[in-house]
């Protein structure tokens, strides 16, 4: 057995420089990009290029370049390497050379390459995967690991992707916040040396640093002009991107999961894939690419995207812990007269030994609450369909509260220092999730309230807490893969609930935002981006969200933070996923009539906002109001949202002007979402103009008054 190791590996390794002998050009291409690999007669892979597609390929032989497409660390490199790993015999290098390519057309639209690369002195072997997805002009790019040495080797680093640019310049966009402080935006121009983005919190990618960016080359990227490339990782964990400019000015890019305290044993044999970086270049700005990574969204990554969304009333900012049946049953009939499609019940619904009244304890006792539904969930379920709604219902599945049954029956099953204090935040703990006996639970949780409720239409997935002062019992020697079992375990759960529930609705919520990684979406047809649901700043956060999260995703609810009018909340929420979590019975009449109304407007424009293109056209960051269109793709349909923002005195708000139309048609512009009793003081009903008017000259949309809100259908005659 071992002897035939040895022979395939010397036949692999004298192959790699048979082929090697002459250049070849490995092209990646979508309908405006190219990626493009040449491999060269000492049998590397080097990066030539990247950006807006060429028209005479032969050219690309001109091209030089020094740029290896997955360096390994150890040898001849001076900066950052893609792997690193020490084999067997104590050698530390890594030196990764061409040894075959594959090309498969998965459909019309997606080839997929594969890029071999093995060392020339170690059985090891890295297949760098490439999908391109041609019409949206997205590529995924991710590596698949392993070795055929004796014994294990510890993989050190192993980044999914390393990509190289040429410029003058480089601008970085990127995210940041925390808890209600969600997708803060910076721009930096990146100088000598690297700058790191990076999460270490585990349960969770974002809160503090996003798994998103924007790289523009020699200036500052712009709306809808200039190159833009953004990326981002499919990882609901830890991730990191490396931005490293070089002595020759050159950036090197390296993505994936963070190697930070995650040292992987890699058994002979087995294969350790990475997760895959996703990217979209432009020469049209940070429009196009938002665009492009939407569509693509929609179509392969997040459950069910062409598929519509249920509006919703949520009990969580209206009652918190404090409801019992009567209480929900009042809050049905609520949705019910609202005219929302589903009922949500949060946080505090279960726990009988000790009841889940406040957030110190119950989690992981999953059984209904006796004294506050004492009929059980049943009742609740048959109450909504008798009143026209579906029913949902929160979990944090992965989760224990120390003052909780699992606690006491599996103190084997948590995640924590064995001769350290536990480290809580929100007072609980994080389960062991790569322990399968621990999968198998939090898998019933779901199970359990499925199989007992089968009616019940949607769940909310939260997850409040990252992982601190942590050590898997079931890893035990193992510990540094914690964080990358854990993702996995997380995935594995994921998978069996989709086998078994291939289209329940899940929100995916993590104290906030948290978990709004590409990665998660798979398994979720919508997140929570923030627990921020102040109106004027939601302006702001979901801004900031639609560079990289469609607007189907985005779940906004309608809450009592916040001074804005009920109108103002309720347009900016409009933008996105619509739900509320506010008394509705707290409503005047008025106030009634114009959230019916707001919800029968949403239900015929949603497809617009969901299915649409986003238009950013006047940022908050710039001025005193920001501006948001959605249009669908044949140009008939499109949606105008205006929101003025704080300003002390009253600012004079120039005309927009408008994109994604068809300067050849003629559309209706009609104000929406008036209050009871108010009239436009915009646009006269149904008064028309060309697609040229409005995009070369534009119109008014918005007072010069601070905080108020207008909203536009625009409809093709
Ligand atoms: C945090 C979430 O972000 C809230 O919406 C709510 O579900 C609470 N958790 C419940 O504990």
């Amino acid at each position: 057995m071992k002897k035939t190791m040895i022979t395939f590996w010397v036949i692999f390794a004298f192959k790699s420089f048979v082929i090697g002998q002459t250049d070849s050009l490995i092209i990646l291409e979508t309908k405006n990009t190219q990626l493009v690999y040449s491999v060269k007669n000492n049998s590397k892979v080097y990066q030539i290029y990247l950006g807006e597609k060429l028209t005479n390929k032969v050219e690309f032989t001109k091209l030089k370049s020094d740029k290896e497409i997955y360096i390994g660390a150890g040898t001849s490199n001076l900066f950052e390497s893609a792997i690193q790993t020490t084999h067997n015999d104590g050698n530390p290098s890594l030196d990764l050379h061409f040894v075959g390519k594959e090309l498969k057309t998965l459909n019309d639209n997606v080839t997929e390459t594969i890029i071999k690369l093995a060392d020339d002195k170690y059985p090891f072997e890295v297949k760098l995967h490439y999908k391109a997805y041609y019409n949206e002009d997205v590529m995924e790019q991710w590596a698949e690991i392993i070795h055929h040495e004796k014994k294990p080797l510890t993989l050190e680093n192993y980044a999914s992707s390393m990509i190289f640019f040429d410029a003058d310049k480089y601008f970085l966009t990127h995210f940041y916040g925390d808890w209600a402080k969600d997708m803060r935006v910076a721009e930096e121009q990146l100088q000598s040396g690297i700058k790191v983005i990076d999460s270490k919190l585990g349960t969770r990618a974002n809160v503090y640093q996003t798994p998103f960016f924007i790289i523009s080359p020699n200036k500052p990227a712009e709306e809808n002009t200039g190159e833009a490339f953004a990326g981002t990782l499919a990882w609901t964990g830890n991730f990191k991107f490396t931005f490293e400019v070089d002595n020759q000015n050159s950036l090197r890019l390296i993505s994936g999961i963070n190697p930070y305290a995650s040292q992987y044993k890699l058994q002979p044999n087995q294969t350790f894939t990475t997760p895959a970086f996703i990217f979209s270049y432009s020469k049209s700005g940070k429009e196009a690419v938002s665009q492009n990574l939407h569509r693509w969204v929609r179509k392969y990554s997040l459950l069910d995207g062409d598929k519509p969304r249920m509006t919703l009333l949520n009990n969580w900012e209206a009652t918190a812990f404090n409801f019992d049946e009567q209480k929900l049953s009042g809050l049905i009939g609520d949705a019910s007269k609202l005219g929302v499609d589903m009922f949500l019940l949060d946080d505090g619904w279960f726990a009988n030994k000790y009841p889940r009244n406040n957030d110190k304890t119950s989690l992981g006792d999953w059984d209904v609450n006796k004294t506050k539904l004492p009929n059980g969930l049943g009742v609740l379920v048959k109450e909504a369909t008798k009143q026209g709604v579906k029913f949902g219902i929160w979990i944090e599945p992965e989760m224990v509260n120390p003052k909780s049954e699992l606690y006491e029956k599996h103190p084997d099953w948590i995640l924590r220092l064995p001769n350290r204090e536990e480290h809580y935040m929100r007072n609980q703990l994080v389960l062991d999730l790569p322990n399968p006996k621990v999968q198998d639970f939090v898998f019933s949780v779901v199970d359990n309230l499925m199989t007992e409720n089968p009616d019940i239409a949607y769940m909310k997935w939260d997850c409040n807490r990252p992982m601190t002062s942590s050590f898997s019992p079931y890893l035990k020697e193992n510990q540094s893969q914690m964080y990358v079992d854990y993702v996995l375990a997380f995935y594995k759960i994921l998978d069996r609930v989709r086998a078994k529930y291939p289209h329940l609705p899940i929100m995916l919520c993590s104290g906030g935002g948290g978990r709004i990684d590409y990665g998660a979406l798979k398994y979720f047809t919508e997140y929570w981006p923030t627990d921020n649901t102040d109106g004027y700043e939601r302006v702001f956060i979901q801004w900031n969200y639609s560079y990289y999260m469609p607007a189907i995703a985005t779940c906004n609810h309608i809450t009592s933070w916040g001074k804005q009018s009920l109108k103002y909340r309720t347009d900016v929420a409009m933008m996105g996923k619509m739900g509320y979590d506010i008394m509705i019975s707290h409503f005047t009449d008025k106030e009634l009539k114009f959230s019916q109304d707001a919800i029968k407007n949403y239900n015929r424009l949603s497809n617009i906002v969901w299915f649409g293109n986003v238009y950013r056209l006047v940022s908050p960051y710039d001025g005193n109001r920001a501006v948001v269109m959605y249009s669908n793709d044949s140009k008939t349909k499109a949606v105008l949202f205006s929101y003025t923002l704080n300003t002390l005195f009253k600012e004079i708000h120039q005309k927009v002007k408008l994109r994604g139309l068809d300067a050849s048609k003629k559309y209706k512009v009609k104000e929406i979402n008036l209050f009871p009793d108010t009239k436009s003081k915009f646009v006269e009903d149904n008064q028309s103009f060309s697609g040229d008017y409005l995009m070369k000259i534009g119109i008014s949309v918005s007072p010069n008054t601070p905080l108020t809100s207008n909203v536009y259908e625009i409809t093709a005659e």
